[in-house]
């Protein structure tokens, strides 16, 4: 089965910047679909360094997401996984 590969920044710009709610992620994913996500943490992942775009930042299988929000980001891991069946 395909997993969706999220990484969550946790540096400390985007935590500051409203990321501090985005570890809690998973806990808002519908529990069918949790086996086909996969969810990390991670260090700045230097998005932060381009001024046009805000942080919190997440990419979901590599697409960057700006700030982000849990609402947000499982919208789109919904959308993805749906498209997959
Ligand atoms: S601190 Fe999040 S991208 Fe740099």
């Amino acid at each position: 089965m395909k997993k969706h590969k999220v990484t969550i920044c946790t540096g400390t710009l985007c935590h500051v910047m409203g990321g501090s709610e985005l570890p809690a992620l998973s806990q808002f994913i519908p529990p069918q679909y949790l086996n086909q996500v996969e969810i990390k943490g991670s260090p700045c992942i230097n998005h932060c360094k381009n001024q046009d775009m805000k942080p919190p930042f997440a990419e979901i299988d590599g697409d960057i997401f700006c700030e982000a929000t849990i609402d947000k980001l499982v919208k789109e891991l919904i959308k993805r996984i749906e498209n997959d069946s």
